[in-house]
């Protein structure tokens, strides 16, 4: 448990959360002293062994599975999180997924999904969040804000993708998403901001540093020299997510090393 527990009391649903950067959010937002919803779809038992590690240092944290694209899945989620835990406080759309393809060859199936995961997933829940943030009213014991809601984005979200266009295009869709969301719900008190994460070591991405020369190319597209870890994500969510980044809202926080500094410019052009 961390000493000054940014986000006590506050009951946090983060979607995706067994593995990756879901992963290290739900744990440390539960060493900040939230109460944490994790959100899975598959993998029971990395879930279960995530609830044991949370519970071991004192954590609060309950799982519920459900696939984000599915709206019967996702109310009937937030319904549930609403009877463990009163209410919720901050939603973190982290849910998210990868089919590769050449241009030409991207079948309908493969768009469509990571579309369906990776933009209306993040939709759905967000819709019930602010639902959920207007019928609990403010309680300023908690927060200054009625909720927060954070996007997990990509630097994908301004740098286009050959071979990606489906997965690209899901997080082109999430900026103008919470960039809108925001403009609408900032007069209620509702903080929306998304983290654009760029190459970080989980299991998405596995292929790009798992071995040297995977990294060692890698490292040619990150100015500060060196992947990201999960945690990287995680504390700048938690700062997003309690008041001390109060007046933050609608931004894209690049957390990327550099990537979005196009280095190859560094050497020519
Ligand atoms: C993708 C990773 C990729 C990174 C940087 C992320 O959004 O999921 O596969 O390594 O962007 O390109």
């Amino acid at each position: 448990m961390n000493q000054n527990q940014r986000l006590k009391g506050q009951t946090a649903l983060v979607t995706g959360a067994n593995s990756g950067i879901g992963r290290a959010i739900a744990v440390e937002f539960a060493k900040e002293g939230a109460n944490v919803v994790i959100n899975y779809v598959t993998n029971k038992e990395a879930t279960e062994q995530m609830l044991d590690e949370i519970r071991s240092f004192g954590g609060i944290a309950t799982a519920l599975e459900a696939d984000v694209s599915r709206e019967d899945q996702v109310m009937a989620m937030f319904r549930q999180a609403i009877i463990t835990f009163g209410t919720i406080d901050i939603l973190v759309n982290n849910a998210g997924i990868q089919r590769d393809s050449a241009f030409a060859d991207m079948s309908l199936e493969d768009w469509l999904l990571v579309l369906n995961v990776n933009l209306t997933g993040q939709f759905l829940c967000s819709r019930e969040a602010v639902r959920e943030f207007m019928r609990r009213g403010l309680v300023p014991e908690r927060s200054v804000s009625l909720g927060k809601i954070i996007c997990i984005s990509s630097v994908h979200e301004v740098i286009p993708w050959a071979g990606h266009a489906n997965y690209a295009a899901s997080k082109g869709g999430i900026k103008l998403l919470m960039e809108s969301m925001a403009q609408e719900l900032g007069p209620h008190k509702i903080r929306v901001n998304s983290i654009a994460p760029g190459a970080i070591k989980t299991p998405i991405n596995k292929s790009a540093w798992s071995t040297p020369e995977a990294e060692a190319k890698l490292l040619l597209l990150i100015p500060y020299g060196r992947v990201g870890e999960p945690f990287d994500i995680a504390r700048t969510a938690v700062w997003l997510a309690s008041d001390e980044s109060d007046y933050v809202h609608g931004a894209s926080v690049f957390v990327d090393g550099g990537m979005t500094l196009y280095p190859g410019f560094s050497t020519n052009g």
